[in-house]
């Protein structure tokens, strides 16, 4: 079954109101409701006073309804008494300003004053439902670090020391790694180190680097804590927490998921922004591949949020196309934020699935019009998407390049969506995972920009092309160590002989350049250019205008049994990635009209084609044998499918 529900807030509404919910969440075919996110202060109104009556009337009445509760921990938004108590537990930002309580996320991740409360909530709850009929699984905390991704206070200085301690174990270890001797900046005391408060000029980029990576594991300690709790009293129930979509800077996934028993992600592309559904679709393909199985998207809007400049709700058909974009990508469930739009707070003109014009509204025909539809395919749930080219992404790497004082500033996203959006376009499907993961499965490894790499994964790279895989790299990636200490020696050190050549400048572009490739055809570059040396590599093509003029701007190695592209500059991707596609042997999952994404769910007897038209016309699509479409009529196969605009078909092959 793909599960679907929507966050489910009962504190806002009367007995009254709940009881309707019941009868609407059936007629919506909902399945599953996260609840009890923003809770806290309603179940414990004063420390160690605890209201959880009404809590065990609302799990009663899901459990009576069939419907699975993912049951948040609540801990979410600490109640005022807490910070009134503790006011130490609110959050520091860089320049000294304390954050105030009234918002919610007030809490620093560090603060062991909140990491007690919360353990001791979380222990209440999970022993107060253990067992209970309707909990299927626990959703621990509310998307980490969407506001608070850091904190600077004193509490989370003195627990920065003690991960570096831990992370390098002497203050000689830390100098060196941190390049100390630069600026006079040599420590004699751990004390003197502080997180990178407001300071004069650029702080130390290192102790930029090692204090993203504190954060994220601050935050996940927080995770943890609560985690720990919950696998001791129920150590059968399943635990997701919510990722801030589409892809989150401040927590390295990779560090995280291990530590989860299913991933979930939240995503809200903007309905103004006509190829929003090519970002989302790397963020699926991303947290997908972070472990390597269904996916939870858990929350999505069914129309318009409330926190852009300017809202657009989803026109007509939006949300079922986006929600079945999830399930092709590999989501086993569909849930919204949130199931009854509430009439006050911040969110009031966010939607949901029962908006302020209740049940008949457009948004409550066309939710429970998919939940109708959802129920058709139980089928789905379970199948495996399969990819034959990587796209390899790294935190640490995204954190280091987007330091300052770099030869021009890069941004990690635009540049991975510049590099999978052709192949998105072209229906090939990618993984996006981490730089050192056995890469032996994939034909094809797509390398946009990995300036930070540790040496391991260039041995796995290495190893990689030896075997017989075929590798892209775009420019200034393999500059640093995990340090953010430039390897010496020429660029891209650690990859050099596997691209077979030696970067010696870095040429940033302020306009086009011009491309000659050595087939005669011309193209153009923007962004980045290099002074490239040859060691071994020939030139696809050469720089074609500028200083530059003659020089090598785009390469291709015979690495052991494989192969390794470099790009120096950014040309025109989509050629580009054609051509190394058609020689690693990757091909699309089907030939289909522009717009019309194809995705192929692997069951273990059948296999699920997904096809969506996310263009503005109707389009028909050829299908390579005949199969019937689960969502118009299962039982008579079709040679070919005809999609409206934001039309969808399930094929079963
Ligand atoms: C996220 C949060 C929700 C809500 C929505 C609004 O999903 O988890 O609590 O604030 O955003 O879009």
């Amino acid at each position: 079954m793909i599960r679907y529900g929507a966050d489910y807030n009962p504190e806002h509404w009367s007995e009254e109101v709940r009881r309707e919910d019941l009868k609407l969440m059936a007629e919506a075919g909902v399945t599953m409701v996260t609840a009890g996110i923003y809770s806290w202060a309603a179940v414990e109104p004063r420390p160690g006073e605890y209201d959880f009556g009404w809590f065990d009337d609302v799990m009663a009445g899901l459990a009576g309804a069939g419907i699975q509760v993912c049951l948040a921990t609540m801990t979410a938004s600490p109640p005022p008494w807490l910070s009134r108590l503790h006011p130490e537990i609110l959050p520091v930002r860089a320049d000294g300003v304390r954050l105030s309580p009234g918002a919610r996320q007030q809490f620093c991740p560090s603060s062991p004053v909140y990491r007690s409360h919360a353990a001791r909530l979380v222990t209440e709850l999970a022993t107060r439902y253990a067992g209970h009929p309707a909990l299927a699984m626990w959703h621990v905390g509310n998307e980490f670090g969407c506001h608070i991704r850091a904190c600077h206070c004193d509490e989370s200085a003195a627990d920065f020391r003690r991960w570096l301690e831990e992370r390098y174990g002497t203050l000689e270890a830390l100098n060196d790694a941190w390049t100390t001797t630069f600026w006079s900046q040599h420590y004699a005391e751990w004390e003197e180190i502080l997180p990178p408060r407001v300071a004069p000029t650029f702080p130390n980029p290192a102790q930029q680097l090692d204090f993203h990576r504190f954060s994220s594991d601050a935050l996940l300690e927080c995770f943890l804590t609560e985690q720990r709790v919950l696998r001791r009293v129920t150590p059968d129930v399943p635990i997701t927490t919510n990722f801030v979509g589409l892809v989150q800077k401040a927590l390295d996934w990779h560090t995280w998921t291990p530590h989860e028993d299913v991933v979930s992600l939240d995503s809200y592309p903007d309905p103004y922004d006509p190829r929003a559904h090519v970002e989302a679709a790397f963020a699926y393909d991303l947290v997908r591949s972070t472990k390597d199985q269904p996916w939870l998207l858990l929350e999505q809007a069914p129309s318009a949020v409330n926190w852009r400049s300017r809202n657009s709700p989803k026109p007509p058909g939006a949300m079922r196309l986006g929600s079945w974009q999830a399930i092709a990508q590999g989501a086993d469930a569909v849930l919204f934020f949130q199931w009854r739009q509430t009439s006050g707070g911040a969110e009031k003109f966010h939607s949901a699935m029962v908006p302020h014009g209740g049940r008949d509204t457009r948004t409550f025909r066309e939710t429970s019009s998919l939940g109708r539809e959802l129920a058709r395919v139980p089928e789905l749930a379970g199948t495996r998407v399969r990819a034959d080219v990587a796209l390899l992404h790294d935190w640490p790497s995204w954190w280091g390049l987007e330091l300052d004082s770099h030869p021009a500033s890069l941004e990690q996203l635009e540049t991975h969506l510049a590099h999978y959006a052709p192949l998105f376009d072209a229906n090939v499907t990618c993984d996006v995972v981490h730089p050192a993961r056995d890469l032996s499965r994939y034909k094809l490894v797509v390398v946009p920009n990995l300036y930070l790499l540790e040496q391991a994964a260039a041995d796995n790279l290495r190893a990689y092309v030896d075997g017989g895989g075929h590798l892209l790299v775009s420019y200034f990636s393999g500059i640093v160590d995990g340090c953010d200490r430039a390897y010496l020696g020429g660029h891209p050190a650690p990859l050099r002989d596997i691209l077979g050549l030696r970067v010696d400048e870095f040429w940033p572009l302020d306009d086009s350049i011009a491309l000659d490739f050595a087939d005669g055809t011309t193209g153009s570059g923007t962004i980045w250019a290099e002074w490239i040396e040859l060691e071994g590599a020939s030139a696809v093509a050469s720089f074609g205008s500028g200083e530059l003029i003659g020089r090598p701007a785009i390469t291709r190695h015979e690495f052991g049994d494989g192969v390794a592209w470099y790009a120096g500059t950014r040309p025109d991707l989509g050629p580009l990635l054609g051509r190394v596609c058609a020689e690693a042997g990757v091909t699309p999952v089907l030939e289909a009209p522009p717009g019309v994404q194809a995705v192929v769910r692997h069951g273990e007897e059948s296999a699920y084609l997904i096809l969506l038209n996310h263009g503005t016309e109707p389009v028909t699509v050829d299908l390579p044998r005949p199969a019937p479409d689960l969502l118009t009529d299962p039982s008579r196969p079709v040679r070919e499918v005809r999609l409206a605009p934001r039309g969808v078909a399930v094929l079963k092959g």
